[in-house]
């Protein structure tokens, strides 16, 4: 199977103080995978590298063969790989539909298309049926949803450029075993559906849901 995403080499440095080493690993379609390790081992520091929002020390990140040093990271974001954020990053103030229908236009924009707002809605209403939000929520302010709910709409906004690769820091942190579980089965839809899903997670429960799972040492600074 063709990898999206290969690792080879990755290394991490906070200033002088090393994070990540020696890191290799290929991230097929269609498959979940859990990041492990514990607290402190780097692993939000691995989804911001391969996600373009730090640049590795060491090492390269291959997107469908591509190095990813030589493509526009604003565009590798908005088309190919889809982020959900630990905090959700939602925009509080504005409805779940509206966070979506954002995201989607964005991404229509950095490919040079126009955004018809009318496809924007029905298609940001899609998403987020897709991660089971009903037409009420939708236009419920952010706010003013559950925690379970907003970690749908981050979700839902992740998808909603239908990219092949998501990436996701503790998905189901602070959300009780049954909300944990159906969010779980959204993701094994979406690798079912040939995505490519990373999740760096502490639950037992998603790790071994995860198809494969890497574990991150933590490095000893003083070697
Ligand atoms: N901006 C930063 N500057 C300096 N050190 C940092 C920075 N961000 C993180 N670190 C350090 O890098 C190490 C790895 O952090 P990271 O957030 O990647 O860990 P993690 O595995 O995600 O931990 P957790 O499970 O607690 O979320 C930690 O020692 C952390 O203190
Ligand atoms: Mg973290």
């Amino acid at each position: 199977m063709e990898n999206i995403l290969k690792l080879e080499n990755i290394g991490f440095r906070y200033g002088d103080k090393p994070v990540l080493r020696q890191i290799n690993y290929s991230f097929e379609p269609g498959k979940i995978y859990g990041i492990v390790g514990k607290s402190g081992s780097g692993k939000t520091t691995l989804l911001s590298v391969m996600s373009g929002l730090a640049e590795p020390s060491e090492g390269r990140i291959l997107c469908r063969g591509e190095d990813l040093t030589a493509r526009d990271k604003y565009i590798y974001r908005s088309r190919d790989i889809g982020v959900i954020f630990q905090n959700f990053n939602l925009l509080t103030k504005l409805t779940a539909a509206e966070n979506v229908e954002l995201s989607l236009e964005l991404s229509l924009r950095s490919a040079g298309q126009k955004a018809d707002p009318k496809e924007l809605y029905s298609r940001a209403y899609g998403c987020l049926r897709e991660v089971g939000l009903g037409q009420e929520e939708a236009d419920r302010r952010v706010l003013k949803l559950s925690g379970g709910q907003q970690q749908r709409v981050a979700i839902a906004r992740a998808l909603s450029y239908n990219p092949e690769c998501i990436l996701a820091d503790e998905p189901t942190g602070n959300l009780d075993e049954h909300t944990q579980k159906e969010i779980m089965e959204i993701f094994r839809r979406l690798a079912d559906s040939g995505k490519c899903v990373i999740i760096v997670t502490h639950s037992s429960y998603v790790a071994g849901s995860a198809d494969r799972c890497i574990e991150l040492q933590q490095i000893n600074h003083l070697q």
